[in-house]
């Protein structure tokens, strides 16, 4: 096959040419990587919720037109100069978050915000040059959290790619370079949840369900698993859920219930939606002495959160996290062996597999709340 390096590549790819506006696939130029960049082919791609609030314009950090999608694995096609650690064909994940490996957050132990991830909002949009590298009917497009893998190719900042092992399905893996993660890293990595402990998670998408094995992988006694939607109820239980509970169903707050049902609070509490009304019933659901509440839903820009402080007075712990604590070059490629290993699941999270054609589908399923992870693919004959 003829090389494309150095070349523009046209290919297919999910155009968002207006906020909730329909989307369209379209063919579109992807220029040559530049320096300290990769252009990846992707294979599969998830859709993700924090898509949908892309798309609809409520996130901080979304320009029009652009091609969405952030949670993708793909194979290198070619790299700018400058980048060492991965080569044509090495298969690798594109991932939202950066891991510069340079700056004060990325030397340091615990913290995985790299300042990179900090993109002012006249940047955002933009490769870290101030350009972008696909076009459309001779319009700009936009980046997406740095990422657009809704396209057959995309190009990335090195810092935001992860190489993995060649033997991972690529079909399967990609979800871990959002949501899964997101959610399994918070009582991993942040709660630092204790054997015999008592959880819940507010919230059983992608993101919570994560949060459950999360829990359970650290040995939690009793986890909680709430959602509106009673079709979530048995793929919960397949992932740890132990008490299912619709808030729908009950006469009283959800937190009042947790409180009478564990005597006092659970030892820690996830909320996994983006919910303003229910980060605040997550904070009250945990131990007044001790206990803590992790936000790790991402709410619409601008929402806010009104509590009585005499929730943190007896030593409540508050915080929050992106990307469930892991550092992106250091964990991923990690997360994926033990996929590989079966310590984590995946396949359970996959409630359907599309063509990227099928997008506008697929987005109305995940809001209809029929789909937990539905993954898109770009190959006619899907084989890896
Ligand atoms: N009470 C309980 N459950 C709710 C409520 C509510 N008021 N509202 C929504 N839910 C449930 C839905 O029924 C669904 O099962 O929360 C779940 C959310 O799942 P998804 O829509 O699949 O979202 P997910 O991809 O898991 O992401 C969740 O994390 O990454 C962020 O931006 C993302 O904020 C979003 C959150
Ligand atoms: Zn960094």
């Amino acid at each position: 096959m003829a090389t494309t390096k150095g070349q523009v590549i046209r290919c297919k790819a999910v155009v968002a040419w207006e906020k909730e506006q329909p989307l369209s696939i379209e063919e579109i130029e992807v220029e040559a990587p530049k320096a300290h960049e990769v252009r990846i082919k992707i294979i599969a791609t998830g859709v993700c919720h924090t898509d949908i609030s892309g798309w609809k314009g409520i996130l901080p950090y979304t320009r029009f037109p652009a091609v969405l999608g952030h949670e993708a694995a793909g194979i290198v096609e070619s790299v700018g100069t400058g980048v060492t650690f991965c080569k044509e064909g090495d298969h690798v994940m594109p991932i939202f978050l950066p891991q510069c490996q340079k700056c004060q957050v990325c030397k340091s132990p615990d913290k995985n915000i790299c300042d990179k991830f900090m993109v002012p909002p006249e940047k955002v949009g933009f490769m870290s040059d101030g350009t972008t590298r696909m076009t459309c009917k001779g319009k700009k497009l936009h980046h997406f959290l740095g990422t657009s893998t809704y396209s057959e190719y995309t190009v990335v900042d090195e810092s935001q790619v992860v190489k993995i092992n060649k033997d991972a399905p690529l079909d399967k893996v990609c979800i871990l370079s959002c949501g899964v993660s997101t959610g399994y890293g918070a009582p991993i990595k942040i709660a630092k949840e204790k054997p015999g402990s008592t959880c819940a998670v507010f919230g059983l998408g992608t993101v919570g369900l994560g949060a459950v094995m999360g829990c359970r992988a650290q040995g939690a006694k009793r986890i909680f698993g709430i959602d509106i939607n009673n079709d979530k109820k048995e793929i919960a239980k397949t992932l740890g859920v132990t008490d299912f509970i619709n808030p729908k169903e009950l006469g009283k707050p959800i937190h009042e219930v947790l409180i009478a049902e564990t005597n006092g609070g659970c030892d820690s509490t996830y909320e996994c939606i983006g919910n303003p009304d229910l980060i605040k019933s997550a904070l009250y659901a945990c131990k007044p002495v001790g206990g803590q509440s992790i936000v790790v839903g991402v709410p619409a820009q601008g929402k806010t959160v009104t509590f009585d402080p005499y929730n943190l007075l007896y030593g409540r712990v508050w915080t929050g996290e992106f990307y469930g604590g892991f550092k992106p070059k250091d964990d991923l490629p990690g997360l994926v062996e033990d996929y590989m290993k079966k310590k984590i699941m995946l396949d359970e999270f996959i409630t359907s597999t599309m063509a990227i054609e099928d997008i506008g589908k697929s987005i109305e399923l995940v809001l209809q709340g029929k789909a937990t992870k539905i993954v898109l693919y770009f190959k006619p004959n899907f084989v890896i």
